[in-house]
């Protein structure tokens, strides 16, 4: 039996947010193809740590058991990350990136004590990741801003392995913007149901 932890990181509304639709398929079809499985859901919209960004005030407490380790210890425990995430303003949603911020620590998540030409080993090499992301403009619009890279990077960086991420751009324009909701989950239907299956 694996555990899978379920990352919602939108912030829109969770009954019309498009990424949350979509990762609620992902975690249903993952869910039939391994039924043994047990799935923990943490909303970051909910948690108090993704909403307090890094400070010069709050620095010297910021890495602390509760709002640090917790996650940190967390993500160890389980073998499975699968999360959401729309691009807000060219990059991830604040609380994904205070979520990130929270848990990436040198000596806990990541080291850069063996690496060599200032790489570093990530410490989270248990993990795999499965990122659903959702963008308004069409890729391509906005050639420097890309919210997807970033969080494959990080994941990168702390030694998970990442699965393709199912990216739906360009739901603000034409011709995907007067789709309706299921229209959209529809169009990435078959990606999300053969990711699961191997996930
Ligand atoms: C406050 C806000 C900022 C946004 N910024 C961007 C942006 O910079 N680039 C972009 O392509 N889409 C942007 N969008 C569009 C969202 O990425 C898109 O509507 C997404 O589907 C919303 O999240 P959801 O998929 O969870 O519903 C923004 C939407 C909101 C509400």
């Amino acid at each position: 039996m694996k555990k899978i932890l379920v990352l919602y990181g939108s912030p829109m509304p969770r009954e019309t947010s498009i990424s949350t639709i979509l990762m609620d398929y992902f975690v249903k079809e993952y869910q039939e193809s391994h039924p043994e499985d047990e799935i923990i859901s943490l909303d970051l919209n909910m948690e108090p740590m993704s909403t307090l960004p890094l400070t010069s005030a709050n620095l010297g407490s910021f890495y602390n058991e509760e709002l640090s380790d917790k996650y940190i210890n967390l993500l160890k425990s389980v073998d499975k990350v699968i999360m959401n995430a729309p691009m807000i303003n060219f990059n991830v949603p604040a609380t994904v990136k205070n979520f990130f911020d929270r848990i990436s620590v040198a000596n806990k998540t990541f080291s850069y004590k063996y690496a060599k030409n200032g790489s570093s080993i990530g410490l989270l090499d248990h993990l795999k990741i499965q990122i659903i992301a959702t963008q308004g403009a069409p890729l391509g619009w906005y050639p420097w801003a890309s919210h997807v890279n970033y969080l494959e990077g990080i994941w990168n960086f702390l030694g998970a392995k990442v699965n393709p991420t199912v990216l739906l751009d360009g739901v603000k324009a034409e011709p995907l913007n007067t789709k309706s909701k299921q229209e959209l989950l529809e169009l990435k239907k078959n990606e999300l149901a053969s990711l699961a299956k191997e996930f």
